[in-house]
């Protein structure tokens, strides 16, 4: 007999839909009263497909808010000197608040020189090391977008995260690192897993809160997921079956479905909130830089 499903599924779709309708009612004030038009530049490398799918997708929630986009699409084979010569020249712009420049770089640009050099005031992506460290120190930072979006997912499911135990498994600096730092923040007691770490199911079984960004699909399985918990899968994983492709996360989805308190789908789930939250950094970056407070959203 199998077991009932008892997960909610958090609709991310939905509640991404309700988060850009709160921004653009924000960016509306903000234009009425300060005539500011937050503006946010995105800058394309080359042809990847995924890349130029994301980037399309960023620009239209951009102008769908009332905010302005600035596109600029270059060559795979750019120089990292033109490269950063448009990054100075961003920065320098009034017009735009927020600079993103779409990952993963070309070879022969370094990652790490073009996001320390974007103006931290302006770092939308929360990936300078400014940043990262005024997260990591308890201070006003703009964090990265998918950390944030896991935190409003979260919310809409817990009241409070205090006290709880958080299991975030992956420590990249783009999600695991910011995300285990925002639970903390919200005063889960936290813990990060990662490839190292023995008996990771052990691991899963103790946590309330179970964040997976590690690449891997359909790797956690239901066995390893406490009954009740909150579960936020992070993965974006296509996978090859019957000949059809599609798209998985790193959970086992219809095995979580029949343990977890809550779950998130892939896609429908965090996805679409990180784009939700890119237009809330958007609109606190247009604020910071007016000196203006950002409106709580
Ligand atoms: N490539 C995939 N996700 C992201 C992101 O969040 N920011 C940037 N800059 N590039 C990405």
């Amino acid at each position: 007999m199998s077991a009932k499903i008892s997960a909610k599924i958090i609709d991310g779709k939905a509640i991404a839909a309700d988060l850009r309708a709160a921004v653009k009612a924000e960016t509306q004030l903000l234009t009425a009263a300060h005539d500011i038009v937050p503006g946010l530049a995105v800058v394309l490398l080359g042809d990847d497909p995924a890349s130029r799918s994301y980037v399309t997708s960023k620009s239209r929630a951009v102008l769908e808010v009332g905010m302005r986009p600035f596109d600029h699409h270059l060559p795979a084979d750019v120089n990292e000197a033109e490269l950063l010569a448009l990054v100075q020249k961003l920065n320098a712009d009034p017009a735009v608040h927020g600079i993103l420049v779409q990952a993963p770089l070309p070879p022969q640009i370094s990652t790490n020189r073009i996001v320390a050099s974007i103006d931290p005031a302006k770092d939308v992506d929360g990936f300078h090391p400014l940043n990262a460290g005024r997260l990591v120190s308890g201070l006003p930072a703009l964090a990265p977008c998918t950390p944030i979006a896991c935190i409003k997912l979260i919310k809409t499911v817990r009241t409070s995260l205090a006290g709880c135990d958080a299991l975030m498994v992956g420590r990249s600096h783009i999600v695991g690192n910011p995300l285990a730092q925002l639970l903390l923040k919200e005063n889960a007691t936290v813990t990060i897993a990662h490839t190292r770490t023995r008996d990771l199911p052990a691991y899963c079984r103790r946590a309330e809160i179970l964040c997976v960004a590690i690449g891997h699909a359909e790797f956690i399985r239901g066995d390893w997921i406490k009954p009740g918990a909150t579960v936020i899968d992070i993965g974006i994983n296509r996978v090859d079956a019957g000949g059809k492709s599609r798209i998985v996360g790193d959970v086992n989805f219809a095995e979580a479905l029949n343990v977890a308190g809550a779950v998130t789908p892939v896609p429908g789930g965090v996805g679409p909130m990180t784009i939700a939250c890119l237009l809330v950094n958007t609109l606190r970056a247009a604020c910071m830089q007016a000196g203006l407070p950002a409106p709580e959203i």
